[in-house]
């Protein structure tokens, strides 16, 4: 088992599969297209299902696929299908920004896909711009509905940014409780490629939690689920679910039980922090399963016991999200 020095227990593995994204999130991407990463140093399918058998050996169960957007590598499909066939793996989960996902459903669900996140920030078009600097809401929306009517398990990641989500909320109120599908609100991080974020910017998990109370209706918290780090509500009439993660206000650290592979092959141990382990040189290199397996343990033995956006010597991580992966 992947344990760390605090006890911690890692079963948790999210893959970026590229940095390319089709939009231009302002708390994620710049706004002019950035240098990506080369393809050449990009992992093949084949190098990440070798990556994922090792991890699973070692007691991961729940991998989720992440960008950039994921859906812009081509033909997904063929990955999820291959991860699919890994014993042991329990969970196979997608987190997307939606524009692709009508078009790929089909394919999606026929590699076994079942779970997916959907980043959604707004629900009119004019403010769905604003925040992604591009269109497509229409599409996202369509997307969600097509996942939705499959059977798949669809939640939405909404950020929660103080002048955007504040004016969302009746709109996100009537969308849970219409659609049924929950709405997580997380916490604007500092990860955002222009480096515009500040604490004011952050609208917390209590003050989301408070307006659609009063907003909409009152919230009652549901118990807590294993390790997820959002904290859930019903409305009072059972009906809709809004969910908070309080990356910054209250991190989630302690019960964290996640590592990250970038699209270029490097470990994370933690979001902020830095690369813990250069897994594509080793994939490259002829390396042994052992010791790909040995390099994934000693990731997780040096994990630090939080990220500390809380503290005053907290450093902004070199990568921007979109080339660690959501
Ligand atoms: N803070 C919090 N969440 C972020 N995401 C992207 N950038 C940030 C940030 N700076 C989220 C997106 C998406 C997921 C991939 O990561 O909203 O849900
Ligand atoms: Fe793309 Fe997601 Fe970043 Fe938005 S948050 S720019 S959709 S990777």
């Amino acid at each position: 088992m992947l344990t760390d020095r605090f006890g911690r227990i890692h079963r948790s593995l999210r893959i970026s599969v590229t940095d390319r994204c089709n939009l231009r999130c302002t708390y994620c991407m710049p706004e002019h297209t950035p240098d990506y990463q080369p393809r050449s140093e990009i992992l093949t399918f084949e190098e990440i299902v070798r990556f994922v058998k090792i991890a699973v050996s070692l007691g991961v169960d729940d991998v989720r696929l992440t960008g950039g957007e994921p859906l812009v590598r081509s033909q997904l499909n063929l990955l999820v299908q291959k991860l699919n066939e890994i014993d042991g793996l329990r969970k196979i989960s997608l987190t997307t920004n939606g524009v692709l996902l009508q078009d790929q459903l089909a394919e999606l669900f026929a590699a076994g896909l079942r779970h997916v996140n959907v980043s959604l920030d707004a629900l009119d078009e004019e403010s769905f711009k604003g925040a992604t600097r591009r269109g497509g809401l229409d599409k996202v929306v369509g997307g969600i509905d097509a996942a939705q009517r499959a059977g798949m398990v669809v939640k939405v990641n909404s950020i929660a940014m103080r002048g955007l989500t504040d004016h969302q909320i009746v709109a996100f109120g009537e969308f849970t409780r219409r659609t049924g599908i929950p709405v997580r609100f997380i916490e604007f991080m500092p990860l955002d490629s222009d480096g515009n974020w500040n604490t004011s910017a952050v609208l917390s998990g209590t003050e989301i939690v408070e307006m659609f109370s009063s907003q909409i209706r009152p919230l009652v918290p549901i118990e807590r689920n294993g390790s997820s780090p959002s904290a859930d509500y019903r409305f009072d009439d059972g009906i809709g679910t809004v969910g908070v993660i309080a990356s910054v206000s209250k991190p989630f650290c302690d019960s964290c039980d996640r590592f990250r592979l970038t699209a270029d092959g490097q470990l994370r141990n933690c979001l902020f922090g830095e690369d813990s382990g250069d897994v594509r040189a080793l994939l490259r290199g002829n390396a042994s399963d052992e010791s790909i397996s040995q390099m994934i343990q000693s990731a997780v033995a040096t994990k630090k016991r939080g990220h500390g956006t809380d503290d005053l010597t907290f450093l902004r991580p070199s990568r921007p999200m979109h080339a660690i992966g959501g």
